[in-house]
């Protein structure tokens, strides 16, 4: 007998594919906080960000100084200035920040060159890397009298040329560092020059690895999505570090003005990147502008996804058989459970002649995405539905899940209580289901 494949791995890599299909040829702008750098963390880094090259994802990487910097300032006995909580460049701090942006730079670089040891053909081409001047910047001038000297603000993103580069399969690297028409450099923040390339690109994610895990709620939980609106009420509660307070309000601002989602997740644990992408639940937090999940009437895009949710249970003897031809025909009865774009759910909603009931049918949540409430909230929906076409009684007809519909209120009814029309059909399909009934 050969051996079973590793079940975690299959179950996984499954779970990963609907992601990989939907990731690929998206833009998405990574902001690496130095801190992360710092903490060696590169190497591994670096070998998820080659993977997600590989699979045709659009990466623009801008990373962080400010660490380095702080470092470098320190060792040269320099003075810390800032004001509204940005740093005053003078020229001396110019030169380290210079330096700090070479430093990182080459060191993304190479290892980004390297070619990935799980790749078994070693001869593949090295990931080209693009920078340039793509960051037009201004002076941020005298704030409240306070002269800012070399910190500047963007005044345009080139995102002509970075498409270009990303066209051509080309990785683009950002410093934070701006060059104004006069030929001055400035020193830009990383929260305004990742917000800056994410909504000048229109990218489809802006993803911040800090040292932070995500954000957190008052029980110190990790909190895997939130709205805008949501992040919003958070921030105003203000118990985050000054650096998670800059995360937030700029993947607030770039989600409300047209980024899909922002992630704010540890880049400090291994494989934190692809669990954020690949897997439903995350590692860190995602913020979208609208609320992740809805339940919407399904159309003939979505017979595949259906089809692949009932297949199985229909194999299984759970569902009743339906075939490609009848879910065409019968399309607009269904409703479909989406979550952050993933179909994870379906539902049927059956009229009959007599419009004093309806039937609910062929329910089904995605095994990996059971026991999160999804099939309830189908419920709900199936029920309001119900209801607003003047339903007064909701069948369903249950050969394994009749407990779940006892729990959720409904109760054992006998056949002569359906529509005749349906009574005709129970006796041919033989299933000798068990029927229940909803009062609505
Ligand atoms: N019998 C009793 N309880 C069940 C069953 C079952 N067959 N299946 C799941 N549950 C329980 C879970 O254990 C969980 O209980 P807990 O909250 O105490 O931990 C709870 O239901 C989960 O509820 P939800 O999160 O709201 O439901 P979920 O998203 O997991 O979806 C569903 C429930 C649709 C039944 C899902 O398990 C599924 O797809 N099952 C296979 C298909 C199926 O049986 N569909 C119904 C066919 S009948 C018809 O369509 C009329």
């Amino acid at each position: 007998m050969s051996p079973q494949p590793a079940a975690h791995f299959i179950h996984d890599f499954r779970q990963a594919a609907p992601y990989i299909q939907y990731l690929r040829g998206k833009t998405v702008v990574l902001a690496i906080s130095s801190q992360v750098l710092l903490a060696e963390r590169l190497p591994t880094l670096v070998q998820d960000i080659q993977l997600l090259a590989s699979l045709g994802m659009r990466l623009v990487l801008v990373h962080g100084t400010r660490h380095y910097l702080d470092r470098m300032l320190q060792q040269s006995g320099s003075e810390l200035r800032y004001h509204q909580g940005r740093r005053i460049t003078d020229a001396a701090a110019l030169a380290l920040v210079k330096q700090a942006c070479g430093l990182v730079r080459f060191d993304i670089e190479a290892a980004l060159s390297a070619t990935p040891s799980q790749t078994p053909d070693r001869r593949n081409p090295r990931l080209r890397i693009a920078s340039g001047n793509f960051l037009l910047a201004k002076p941020l001038g005298v704030l409240d009298g306070v002269d800012m000297q070399h910190t500047g603000s963007i005044r345009r993103v080139d995102h002509e040329a970075i498409r270009q580069r990303l066209n051509e399969g080309d990785v683009v690297l950002v410093s934070p560092l701006g060059q104004s028409l006069s030929g001055k450099s400035f020193n830009l923040g990383l929260d305004e020059v990742a917000a800056a390339l994410a909504l000048s690109l229109q990218a489809d994610k802006l993803i911040f690895l800090s040292s932070e895990a995500g954000v957190t709620d008052a029980e110190q939980r990790i909190i895997s999505e939130l709205t805008s609106a949501e992040a919003t009420e958070l921030l105003a509660r203000g118990h985050y570090s000054s650096d998670m307070t800059r995360m937030l309000k700029t993947a607030i601002h770039v989600v409300e003005n047209g980024v899909r989602r922002a992630h704010i997740l540890s880049g400090m644990a291994d494989g934190s990147l692809l669990a954020e992408l690949f897997t439903r639940h995350g590692h860190g937090t995602m913020l979208a502008q609208a609320p992740f999940m809805r339940i919407r009437a399904a159309d003939h895009r979505d017979i595949g996804d259906i089809i692949r949710l009932i297949e199985p249970l229909e194999a299984a003897g759970v569902l009743l058989p339906r075939s490609r031809e009848y879910l065409e025909a019968h399309i607009g009865t269904f409703s479909v459970l989406e979550h952050d774009c993933h179909v994870y759910g379906c539902v049927a909603l059956k009229h009959f002649a007599d419009s004093s009931s309806a039937e609910l049918a062929c329910l089904a949540v995605s095994p990996d995405a059971r026991d999160s409430g999804f099939g309830e909230y189908l419920l709900e929906y199936v029920i309001s539905q119900a209801r607003q076409q003047g339903a007064h009684t909701l069948f369903a007809l249950s050969t394994h899940t009749g407990e779940w519909f006892d729990e959720r209120g409904f109760q054992a009814a006998s056949l002569d209580e359906l529509p005749p029309e349906r009574q005709q059909q129970y006796r041919a399909n033989k299933r000798a289901s068990k029927i229940y009934k909803l009062a609505l």
